[in-house]
């Protein structure tokens, strides 16, 4: 067992070690208003910069994972064998033996982004990154910024790195960096913007919006507090897809010791961070040829983050049918997504298209989906991505945000 004392150190380490060269400036202070101002977007550091860490006190009943830190790579290879894909395999529900309360104070890593001109909607959007990605999913390049297409639109959007990704806090990749707490703290982030705590932007009406994992976290806001958000929308999610897809998808995928396969960003992680280092496990995972520049693919390498074990064993945990929750949602899922629906999201008919009753029965009647053509799972790099934010923006205005 680590000593939590090593165990801070190795945290502060693992912050350190993601410090972008440069721009980031660190403001202490609630982010200013916005009009006249930008945030980085995807351009480059011409731009101003609104990002700062935000401390946030989140408790959660986590899972109970009886599970070691690995010891080395062929326990990880194993583990994965057993836990996803092994027929029937019963690896992943023998380790999750309860669960406990886990509480703390976290850093989390955020970006506020205010349209160019004047802030001309008062709907802020709130948005929550997949696995083994950081925030840059949503602004990673000229033309794939979802950020930039929101903000020519006039909307500010709120962005942040998950517990465990990119500049944000690393705690404990087994018992903390799990599911429950991450939803826990995205609700926690929800509540501060809605009461003005982490800016003095007013909030109205706050429209979440998840890709994959942050998909799921989006699904377990909705759930647990239906009031959080006046809209949802979820890309990179739908359910009924085959039950083998996402070990299709792991198989080749290659997860393993972070801190081994990429020492110089990873060496200070607990070996429960896991990552791929394949090139083509990522465009097997994330990608559908050839429909995305070469460039986007090479860049998804480059800046491939983490996943925890205890996110491997909660990737799922959460779905369930938000009962509750009574906006308009919409789902945006890639024609050929591998993980969710193994390649083919059409089969046996649109998955998209009967998400909704099955995860959301009580949304509204402005609910919609999209199925974005010749498209993989990581819809932003892609060429359809422009295609994806429209139709994401569409049905904000049906509805009125
Ligand atoms: C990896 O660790 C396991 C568990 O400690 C050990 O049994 C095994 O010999 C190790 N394998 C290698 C290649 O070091
Ligand atoms: C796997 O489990 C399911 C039910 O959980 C069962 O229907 C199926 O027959 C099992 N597969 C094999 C190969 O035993
Ligand atoms: C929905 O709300 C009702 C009333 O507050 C509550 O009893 C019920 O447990 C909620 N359902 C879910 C799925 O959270
Ligand atoms: C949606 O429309 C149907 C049919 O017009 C109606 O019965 C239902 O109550 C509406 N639901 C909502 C949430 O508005």
């Amino acid at each position: 067992m680590r000593s939590p004392a090593l165990f801070a150190i190795a945290a502060l380490t693992a912050r350190a070690f993601a410090a972008s060269p440069g721009n980031i400036k660190h403001d202490w202070g609630r982010y200013p208003r916005g009009s006249g101002q930008l945030c980085e977007g995807s351009q480059g550091p011409q731009r101003p910069v609104f990002s700062r860490y935000i401390d946030v006190t989140a408790s959660a009943e986590n899972y109970i994972i009886n599970f070691p830190e690995p010891a080395n790579e062929t326990v990880v290879t194993e583990f994965v064998l057993e836990a996803s894909l092994q027929i029937n395999g019963t690896l992943a529900k023998e380790l999750v033996t309860g669960t406990q309360h886990i509480s703390g104070t976290y850093a989390i890593y955020s970006q506020l982004c205010f349209p160019k001109g004047p802030t001309t909607s008062s709907t802020l959007q709130f948005l929550i990154h997949g696995g083994g990605y950081a925030r840059e999913y949503w602004n990673n390049a000229p033309g794939y910024s979802y950020v930039d297409f929101a903000a020519e639109r006039g909307y500010p959007t709120f962005l942040y790195d998950r517990l465990g990704c990119g500049l944000s806090d690393h705690a404990d990749p087994l018992t903390v960096v799990q599911s429950p707490l991450e939803v826990a703290i995205a609700h926690e982030l929800v509540q501060q913007l809605r009461n003005g705590a982490i800016s003095n932007l007013v909030v109205e009406k706050v429209f979440g919006v998840g890709h994959s994992f942050g998909s799921q976290q989006l699904n377990g806001i909705t759930s647990a507090y239906p009031k959080d958000l006046d809209a949802a929308e979820l890309t990179g999610l739908v359910v009924g897809g085959p039950a083998s897809s996402s070990a299709v998808a792991f198989a080749a995928f290659n997860l393993n010791i972070a801190a081994i396969l990429d020492p110089a960003r990873f060496g200070t992680l607990p070996s429960a961070y896991l990552t791929s280092n394949s090139e083509a496990g990522i465009q097997t995972f994330f990608f559908r040829a050839q429909n995305f520049d070469p460039a986007l693919l090479t860049l998804s390498v480059a800046t491939a983050q983490t996943l925890t074990i205890g996110e491997f064993l909660t990737l799922t945990a959460g779905i369930s049918p938000a009962a509750n929750f009574t906006g308009p949602v919409d789902f945006t899922i890639g024609e050929h997504d591998m993980p969710v629906c193994q390649g083919n999201c059409l089969l046996p008919t649109n998955l998209a298209a009967g998400t909704k009753a099955l995860l959301y029965p009580a949304a509204s009647n402005g609910s919609s989906y999209y199925v974005a053509p010749d498209t993989g799972h990581e819809i932003n790099y892609h060429y359809s991505a422009t295609g994806a934010y429209e139709h994401i923006h569409k049905f904000l205005k049906k509805n009125g945000l």
